[in-house]
């Protein structure tokens, strides 16, 4: 055969991505601060992987593609695993994981016959904390140590024993079948909500914040004085069972998981045997989904075919077991470059800052803008215009720029300064005293105006159907439009000039705009964008007070006394009335014929008077208003999210997960549409069988 003749470039490619994962392997492994996010890492892994399987040549046993984890430190002394600890080999999609699991049937069909058995799969969750290795002699905790190099990892006993979960003696009900000795492995994790705590409690001291929860953990437990780990809170799953001697043995990894429990280890709950990699699929999609429901960190499903003996057949490659694969969920941090900052400027006039970036793929979609919030974050974040910064998108949580890689810095490059001029109007931004905010204090200012005229349109507001911001912002640059109330004089055959409108189009705005004097009072107070006032209070006023005369004349201390409508709102209402230039607005309005009558007071007993129901998902025949109204026009509370106080989830058609997970977790009844009827009818609240 012809030696592979590999490229010099190649070959420097080769050493430079090795050179670079050794740098983040030191930095993960050893010293717990990484610099990139995971996701990242894999990347650089990944890229090796494919040029090492081009060029086979290359392949050396000390390639990081071959070993695992980092060296043990020498602060704690080494221990030398039974068996090593290996790592896994991703499925980075779907994709990946079915290639696998069809190799793994091929190889199964090829060991044991076309008629074989179908292959159960024990699907668990991708811990994200520090790998453990914990053994016990004589039911006595006797030794606990790192993964390290995956062969002697380092000895943290007294850091190991702090924890809570791990019994230093083990009770188990039947001691006979306690093994002379054996060895459980799992992850150490920190609980999301002990982790935010902490760093509640690092900024009331003005220490800087914990990164995130698994680097916190590996930290918390690498400390060489153990009373410190204790008081960090940490918890353990165990995932797997290694060497013992004496006690029962067992012919699937599910038996033994069952049999680590009933020593009284933590194993997680979750875990579950499938059938057939379709099974495997959901259970995976199921968890991406869900995975901000649990109170600590996943980064995946780890999927393991459960019968041990076809196991032992599978066998290892150099670094992963055959009989099993991570499959990773999509990152939710990645590292882009933050090309600038700019400010906008909102209906209020807020400045706020927001990163430009160079569009990145993260938490499961393309991200190219950040918020920033406003100068206090980008000073405490020091991120710079050109910097590599690391950005983070999870869940339904809006994208935000974490921190920048400081590694990567240019340098010079110099540091950020808030705008001292709004970048729409050249008025001056002033920051007031005690204020995180920048405002644009020019209330001509034409960002102002559009987002004012825009927040008055939308949804939640006056609902003006075709009338969203680019093209308020449009007529506001125009001089069509100088506040809410010219939208009803507006000019529609000077818009029928305009490129990209016709007929069609201009007539359904002027339609949409027509219908949208008959929404109710509240909505018209959420669209005059008074100060403090939400959808809740502005539905107050509207029935308490009748009609928006009666609003407009009202005094502090008439809206005050209104139950849920507190002085600051009071006062603001008050003040955004007494304005002369508001007044001219609302006389706009009243000339244009809106709607200015509140609802009939509802004349429904107090049925749901002291009780506390959330509604989630979609209701036949309500709205979700209408819903919350049905509750709190019947004397009762319905917040927007499920705590200890909640007396009832209603649950409609596409629920909220996680409204949904912590009312099934702190045991509040769940209630179907007919179980609300039932509710608002008599003030019973009769769980939905089968639910809560
Ligand atoms: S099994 C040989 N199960 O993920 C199989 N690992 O690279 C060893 N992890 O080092 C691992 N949750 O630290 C397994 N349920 C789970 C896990 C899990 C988290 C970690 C573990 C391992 C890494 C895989």
């Amino acid at each position: 055969m012809i030696p592979d003749e590999v490229p010099a470039e190649v070959v420097a490619e080769v050493e430079a991505l090795r050179t670079q994962i050794a740098h983040h392997n030191r930095l993960y492994h050893e010293q717990d601060a990484p610099e990139i996010p995971d996701a990242d890492y894999d990347d650089l892994v990944r890229q090796l992987n494919e040029l090492e399987a081009l060029h086979p040549s290359l392949v050396t046993s000390d390639s990081p593609t071959q070993t695992v984890g980092g060296a043990p430190s020498v602060a704690f002394a080494p221990v030398e695993h039974r068996t090593p600890m290996m790592s896994l080999d991703n499925a980075m999609d779907r994709a990946e994981l079915e290639a696998w699991g069809v190799r793994l049937e091929r190889r199964l069909t090829d060991l044991e016959g076309d008629d074989r058995p179908p292959v159960s799969f024990v699907c668990e969750l991708k811990i994200d904390g520090v790998a453990i290795s914990i053994t016990y002699e004589d039911g006595r905790l006797v030794r606990a140590a790192t993964r390290g190099d995956g062969r002697v990892g380092e000895d943290v006993t007294a850091n190991v024993a702090t924890l809570a979960e791990v019994p230093e003696r083990i009770e188990a009900p039947d001691a006979a079948t306690v093994p002379d000795l054996f060895e459980v492995r799992g992850e150490v994790y920190m609980p999301v909500a002990v982790f935010d705590d902490l760093n509640e409690r690092q900024e009331a001291a003005g220490l800087r914040r914990y990164v995130n929860p698994r680097n916190t953990a590996a930290g918390s437990l690498r400390q060489k004085d153990a009373s410190i780990t204790a008081t960090r809170g940490l918890a353990l799953w165990c995932y797997q069972l290694g060497a013992v001697e004496g006690g029962p043995s067992f012919g699937a990894h599910s038996e033994s998981l069952r049999f680590i429990e009933s020593l009284g280890l933590p194993v997680n709950p979750e875990i579950t045997v499938v059938t057939g990699l379709d099974e495997v699929l959901d259970y995976c999609l199921r968890w991406q989904e869900h995975r901000h429901a649990l109170d600590y960190e996943i980064d995946g499903v780890v999927v393991k075919v459960d019968d041990l003996a076809r196991r032992e057949a599978l066998g290892f490659t150099s670094k992963a077991p055959r009989w099993a694969i991570a499959y990773k969920f999509p990152p939710e941090e990645r590292t882009t470059r933050l090309r600038d900052i700019e400010v906008s400027i909102g209906r209020t006039g807020k400045a706020t800052p927001f990163a430009i970036l160079e569009p990145v793929f993260v938490g499961g979609s393309t991200v190219g803008m950040a918020t920033l919030h406003n100068q206090i974050q980008v000073e405490a974040k020091d991120v710079r215009p050109g910097d590599t910064v690391i950005v983070r998108k999870a869940g339904d949580v809006i994208p935000e720029v974490v921190g920048p890689v400081l590694a990567e810095r240019p340098d010079d490059l110099a540091r950020w300064e808030f705008p001292s001029h709004c970048p729409r109007c050249g008025g001056l931004l002033t920051r007031l005293e005690g204020e995180g905010h920048h405002f644009c204090t020019n209330l001509d200012c034409p960002a102002q105006r559009t987002g004012r005229i825009a927040h008055f349109a939308s949804r939640g507001a006056m609902d003006i159907e075709g009338l969203g911001e680019q093209r308020v912002q449009l007529f506001v640059e125009l001089g069509l439009l100088d506040d809410i109330g010219d939208l009803y004089t507006l000019d529609f055959d000077r818009i029928l000039e305009l490129e990209g409108f016709g007929q069609t189009s201009v007539d359904n705005l002027r339609s949409a705009i027509d219908v949208s004097r008959e929404r109710p009072l509240a909505n018209l107070l959420v669209g005059l964008n008074i100060r403090h006032l939400g959808p809740t209070g502005a539905r107050l006023l509207a029935t308490e007070l009748g009609h928006l005369d009666a609003i407009e004349a009202a005094t502090v201390e008439t809206m005050a006394a209104i139950d849920g409508i507190g002085p600051t709102i009071a006062e603001s209402v008050h003040e955004f009335f007494a304005s002369e230039r508001n007044q001219a607005v609302v006389a706009k309005l009243r000339e244009a014929g809106l709607n200015l009558e509140g609802p009939e007071r509802p004349d429904v007993p107090a049925t749901l008077d002291g009780l506390t129901i959330v509604v989630t998902g979609t209701l036949d025949g309500y709205t979700r208003d209408e819903a919350e109204e049905a509750i709190t026009g019947r004397g009762g509370k319905s917040p927007g999210s499920v705590s200890k106080k909640t007396d009832a989830v209603v649950v409609g058609e596409g629920p909220g997960a996680s409204k949904l997970t912590k009312a099934t977790d702190l045991g509040v009844p769940i209630l179907d549409q007919a179980g609300f009827e039932h509710l608002l009818a008599t003030g019973e609240i009769r769980p939905t069988e089968g639910a809560g």
